[in-house]
């Protein structure tokens, strides 16, 4: 693909169609907004453009496109497959200006949003008049609904109430030859032809950019209850999670952490409940949620009984709400406390959660065999299992040609065993050598056709989520 380069005519133009100094060409901005949470990578763009507008967003699209200069949309840069990545430089496009949450349509259960939102930004409005946005990546604090809409983000809560995807019901994107075009209609069912406001979902950033979304609320529920059960061993702590449903409850959140991810994590998290050790293998933190006290201590009662059928540790109920913030603090910085511990490679993987002790069990395995440690936490609701491979010691020959093999092992096992590469961290630019193990030829293909169709000239967010040709 041959690709312009940026130079100081364009860098004009841009400046024509944006007006107000939101083009950025110092080396020091185009690093920031070069980088995102994918392990160290760094991919500065040749100039960022923060646009305050659709028709901005429209503008630098069609003269990008009249340029053949690739565009690359960033949000919250809080990815962790590098989605945001400017690896062929061009146009770096922040949506951090448009952030409007425009309507809050209390009738419709709705809400209108500008993709600059921040998640938590958005929960906290509509939370403020008793409806719920329940999409929740550990980033909530910085990343945006643009962001969780391109990746089809999902977090804790997905088990019960499903992911970003579940909450999208209509969005407008300008497509990669500038043109403005909205994906559905703001209804509950939608039985209207191919549904494109699902295909772009999750497309990361390659089939057009989102400039405004509607999105789907729930009423908000009164009540929560929390429990952190550890367990001896982390794969009874897996085992315990399908029997969890099997007994009849959805819980609102089924998170697991290993040991590790604990130990590390506590050193960065005040206010814990003292009783908390570091002794056991593995945690699983439960929380169930609804308008009526006693109905969620009977599921809780019910969840005890499970948890102890597996030989649980003593359970720790969070019994306020400081605690409940505590441990949910911790389990949020998992992912800055594995990082800060070591450079790592976080897989994302996910299989049907019957599965989960085989995919733990593998994982450690294949750990074994191929000579890395890794720290597993995740979704295990969901059977979302992140595994943190921790570089440590190891050479970076070993990182850079050794590994590969080992992941490559860990995704056959994960699609072997009914699941697949990424739950909810994306393709982006990391996963990509690896698709050919979730997708055949003839797959693979279908999907080409389809970036074929809305980005002919392949400028937007090249080289992402499909593998080299
Ligand atoms: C989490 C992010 C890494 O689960 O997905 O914390
Ligand atoms: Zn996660």
């Amino acid at each position: 693909m041959a690709f312009q380069r940026v130079d100081g005519a364009f860098i004009e133009r841009l400046r024509n169609v944006i007006g107000n100094g939101d083009v950025l060409v110092a080396r020091e901005d185009l690093e920031h907004y070069g980088h995102d949470e994918t392990e160290d990578l760094v991919h500065p763009p040749e100039v960022v453009v923060r646009a305050t507008s659709t028709a901005e967003v429209a503008a630098v699209v069609k003269l990008c496109a009249e340029h053949q200069i690739p565009i690359t949309p960033i949000g919250g840069r809080t990815g962790l497959s590098g989605g945001a990545l400017c690896v062929h430089g061009g146009v770096g496009l922040s949506l951090d200006r448009m952030n409007a949450i425009e309507r809050i349509d209390e009738q419709n259960l709705q809400v209108v949003v500008q993709p600059g939102v921040i998640t938590q930004v958005l929960q906290e409005a509509v939370a403020a008049k008793g409806l719920y946005y329940p999409p929740d990546p550990s980033s909530r604090g910085s990343c945006t609904i643009g962001g969780n809409l391109a990746e089809n983000a999902g977090g804790p809560r997905a088990v019960k109430y499903g992911v970003t995807r579940d909450f999208v019901l209509n969005m407008e994107v300008v497509l990669p030859d500038g043109e403005i075009v909205w994906t559905g209609a703001n209804t509950l069912k939608n039985a209207t032809g191919y549904d494109l406001t699902r295909l772009v979902v999750g497309s990361e950033g390659t089939l057009g950019i989102i400039t405004k979304a509607v999105l789907r609320l729930v009423p908000l529920p009164k009540e929560t209850r929390l429990m952190l059960v550890p367990f001896a061993s982390a794969l009874k702590a897996c085992e315990a999670v399908s029997a969890t449903f099997r007994a009849g409850i959805i819980p609102s959140t089924l998170e697991f952490m290993e040991r590790d991810a604990i130990v590390w994590t506590m050193r960065h998290t005040d206010g814990l409940p003292a009783q908390l050790s570091a002794e056991p293998g593995a945690y699983l933190l439960i929380e169930v949620d609804g308008d009526h006290g006693d109905l969620l201590m009977r599921d809780c009662e019910t969840i005890l009984g499970v948890m102890e059928a597996h030989e649980c540790g003593e359970v720790l109920f969070a019994e306020t709400t400081p605690e409940k913030d505590a441990l949910w603090r911790m389990r949020r910085s998992v992912p800055v406390s594995v990082k800060a511990h070591s450079v790592y490679k976080e897989e994302d993987t996910v299989v049907p959660r019957f599965e989960l002790p085989r995919l733990l069990h593998g994982v450690k395995e294949i750990g074994a065999r191929h000579g890395f440690t890794s720290v597993c936490y995740g979704h295990a609701g969901d059977g979302n299992l992140h595994v943190n491979i921790i570089k440590g010691d190891l050479s970076d020959a070993y990182w850079e040609h050794e590994l590969p093999k080992a992941i490559r092992e860990i995704f056959e096992l994960t699609v072997s065993l009914g699941g697949t590469i990424s739950g909810e961290h994306g393709i982006g630019l990391v996963q990509r050598p690896y698709m050919d193990i979730a997708f055949n030829a003839r797959q693979l293909a279908l999907m080409r056709a389809v970036k074929q169709a809305f980005d002919p000239q392949g400028i937007m967010n090249p080289d992402k989520v499909l593998p080299q040709a």
